[in-house]
């Protein structure tokens, strides 16, 4: 059966969606995006990407042509109808199609919406049991990565390498600390115990995973520190792991081909995990 995607109000088979070859999405990258995770057929920590996608659009002057409210039932019925159990519901705005290819904003031009979902069994990857590798790089990104826009290129890049040497993520590196993965938070777990990630600023990308996951540890009276680190100090670490919607929290077990600790994925993160699977499905919606 082929699947539903969602396109400017209209529910339509995935392989006939289309927009226009002059959406500004296509043509410059003027658009943001979401990523939400899907557990048992509901949303994970829905509200806290809306709201992100709400400020992204801000930053960028681009107006949602829904309401918040909207979009999550709009994501509902895309789940429903592609009766999904497990995956996620990825949404893209543009600023839509004008006549030309003007760089300034087109006047009276109706945004573009589009929505589509993807089945993945997150709970249950294999990744999450065995670990990733990592890699490092240069982050070459733009200097706004705290909106989420479609803008990719350098994280298409920067994980084609990271593929290409059967590394799951790749960590970008600026003036000697990681900022984060490629689509993904990065932490480390020192060895006396304390908790460490980026703290948000306009160098990465506030992940909505990696809020929650530093709440639920705040909670637990975990020690958190919000701060940049390098490749060293997670060398030297007791445990690393990314978060994202669609990983959720998953063990890095090596950085450029260098183990840490151990090189298996620590109780921590695994611990971690669990917290975060469990606040997962008893707040999805
Ligand atoms: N990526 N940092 C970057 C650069 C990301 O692209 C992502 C998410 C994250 C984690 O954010 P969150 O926890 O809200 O998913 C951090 C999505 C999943 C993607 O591009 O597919």
């Amino acid at each position: 059966m082929d699947q539903v995607a969602y396109v400017n109000g209209s529910f339509v088979p995935l392989s006939e969606a289309k927009v226009s070859i002059l959406d500004r999405g296509f043509l410059f990258a003027d658009g943001i995006y979401e990523v939400s995770a899907v557990l048992d057929g509901k949303l994970v920590d829905n509200a806290s990407h809306l709201a992100r996608l709400e400020r992204s659009l801000g930053e960028i002057s681009l107006k949602l042509p829904e309401t918040t409210e909207r979009v999550q039932e709009i994501q509902k019925e895309l789940i429903a109808r592609n009766r999904l159990i497990d995956g996620m519901v990825y949404l893209e705005v543009t600023r839509g199609a004008d006549a030309g290819r003007d760089f300034a904003f087109p006047k009276n031009v109706k945004p573009t919406l589009i929505m589509f979902t993807a089945i993945k069994d997150i709970v249950g990857a294999a990744a999450a049991r065995t670990g990733i590798s990592v890699i490092t790089l240069p982050d070459i990104r733009w200097a706004r990565r705290d909106i989420k826009s479609v803008a990719l290129l350098a994280q298409v890049l920067a994980k084609q390498a990271a593929a290409e040497v059967g590394a799951g993520e790749a960590w970008m590196i600026e003036d000697g600390f990681v900022t984060e993965g490629g689509s993904s938070s990065a932490f480390i777990l020192t060895r006396d115990d304390v908790l460490v990630t980026r703290q948000n600023g306009s160098e990465i990308l506030p992940g909505c995973t990696r809020k929650a996951v530093v709440r639920l540890a705040e909670e637990r009276q975990l020690r958190i520190e919000e701060r940049p680190f390098s490749v060293e100090e997670a060398l030297r670490a007791k445990e690393a792991f990314i978060t994202s919607a669609t990983v959720f929290v998953q063990p890095v077990t090596s950085i450029d081909g260098k183990q840490v600790a151990d090189g298996k994925p620590g109780p921590m993160t695994g611990r971690l995990r669990e917290i975060y699977v469990d606040f997962a499905r008893a707040t999805a919606v």
